[in-house]
């Protein structure tokens, strides 16, 4: 049995036989030659069987493929420039590992509900393999990035006291004697006080929102990369999030154009994406949408609808700074030179998709701090501990997060954000 070779390894073994295991995508066959197609997740390669070559049994065995089968296949690489890996194996054996009948997901078009329901095997499809190498292309570029910066990675619990972003969309879950947990809204607060330890920190994990919202946008569970970083002002703050979002739409153009061609996404969008990125105060753009004929008032947060309006205009993301205090979580620092507003930033990706990072300056002033956690009726001693880092040695900082699936549903230009996560969790889904 000759050596098994992965997929994309295949061009380094031009003219040798080498054996490739997969799960066929697609057969045909003229009655003298035959083609498979073959994917092993590092690529897809084209077998090609001629029936004057191989042993009566191999050819027949042909005929039993179909979709989904595990194969083994054995056979001479030989160079095909007309292939997508430059390569194809002519076949000389074939072994079937695992048969598969009837698989449900025929290269016919099913509706979204059906793909949802066979999400565990719609994965396998040609462009649900490509949206999970772009993901994983921009969690490794998060992690370099972030790793070449000097930052120190510290990692958040997901069960907490009840702490978080702002009341009324926690799961909650019962803690032993201790009543109740919540699963993290958000890792923040607690990288906040690892900052103080380290300097410059992020987390990268899952978080969870108990919203009711069914948009195209929203995941009950979604992961979000939160750096922060000690004597950062909001200023740098946002140079930070124009650098770090340029590097990961670099990355993926640069690692991925292969995905992004499977994806036919319009890459000449994503190549203009560069820093800096235009910044309009709050109060800017309230102005923008009134002159627009909105009908917003100065104090209300944006919407989707607003932020679409905004960005679509231009060719890369814009920053809308300093919101109003009563849009905004308590945390963040109020603004000195107009203490209506906040020291924070939304950064809003272009083509529609809205918010893809959240971000501020924190408010490091003990007694503003107090204040603002019982004007929003927060449980006081459960902020206790946050409290003390403005007691003890306290610090200008700053930091944002970032939505991960936003991100990838932005760069691969999904309509919805439940093809940006292999099992989304949704208000209505929780299946497979
Ligand atoms: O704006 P958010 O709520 O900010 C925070 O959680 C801060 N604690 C971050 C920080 O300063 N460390 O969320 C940040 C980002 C949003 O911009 C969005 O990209 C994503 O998280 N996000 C969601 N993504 C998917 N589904 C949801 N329900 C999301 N809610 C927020
Ligand atoms: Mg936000």
């Amino acid at each position: 049995m000759p050596t098994r070779v992965e997929i994309s390894a295949l061009r380094e073994h031009i003219g040798s036989t080498v054996a490739v295991t997969g799960w066929v995508l697609t057969t045909r066959s003229s009655g003298k030659i035959a083609f498979v197609v073959v994917r092993d997740g590092s690529g897809y390669v084209q077998g090609v069987l001629a029936r004057a070559d191989v042993p009566p049994a191999v050819w027949e065995r042909f005929a039993t493929l179909t979709q989904e089968t595990t194969v083994r296949l054995a056979g001479e690489v030989r160079a095909d420039a007309r292939s997508p890996g430059g390569v194809e194996l002519a076949v000389r054996d074939l072994e079937v590992l695992g048969p598969s009948r009837d698989f449900p997901i025929t290269p016919k078009e099913h509706g979204t509900a059906f793909l949802m329901e066979h999400r565990h095997l719609w994965l396998r499809s040609r462009r649900q393999v490509a949206i999970m190498k772009v993901r994983h292309e921009i969690i490794q570029g998060i992690r370099d990035f972030f790793h070449q910066r000097g930052f120190f990675l510290v990692d958040t619990p997901i069960l907490t006291g009840s702490i978080g972003e702002s009341g009324g969309s926690l799961f909650e879950t019962e803690y032993f004697d201790l009543g109740k947990a919540y699963l993290a809204q958000t890792g923040q607060l607690y990288v906040e006080a690892a900052c103080a330890a380290l300097g410059k920190v992020y987390c990268f994990g899952p978080t969870f929102r108990a919203e009711k919202s069914k948009t195209r946008r929203h995941l009950t569970e979604f992961w979000m990369v939160e750096p922060e970083v000690a004597f950062a002002t909001s200023d740098d703050n946002m140079r930070l999030q124009e650098d770090f979002v340029t590097s990961l739409v670099a990355r993926v153009l640069d690692r991925r154009a292969e995905e992004l061609k499977e994806l036919e996404r319009d890459t000449a969008k994503l190549a203009s994406i560069v820093a800096p990125f235009p910044r309009l105060s709050y109060t800017e753009a309230v102005a923008l949408l009134r002159a627009q004929g909105s009908a917003i008032e100065w104090g209300q947060d944006l919407g989707a609808e607003d932020e679409t309006r905004i960005a679509e205009a231009r060719d890369r993301p814009v920053f809308v700074y300093n919101y109003p205090r009563g849009a905004k979580a308590f945390y963040m620092k109020e603004n000195p030179d107009d203490p209506r507003t906040v020291l924070c930033d939304d950064c809003l990706a272009p083509e529609g998709y809205g918010e893809i990072i959240g971000g501020s300056q924190r408010e490091d002033d003990y007694d503003r701090l107090a204040a603002r956690i019982r004007e929003q009726g927060l449980p006081e001693d459960a902020y206790g501990w946050y409290l003390d880092l403005r007691k003890y040695g306290t610090f200008v900082h700053s930091g944002f997060g970032l939505g991960l699936e936003r991100t990838v549903a932005w760069i691969c230009g999904l309509q919805h954000i439940r093809e940006a996560i292999a099992f989304p969790r949704m208000l209505y889904r929780l299946n497979p």
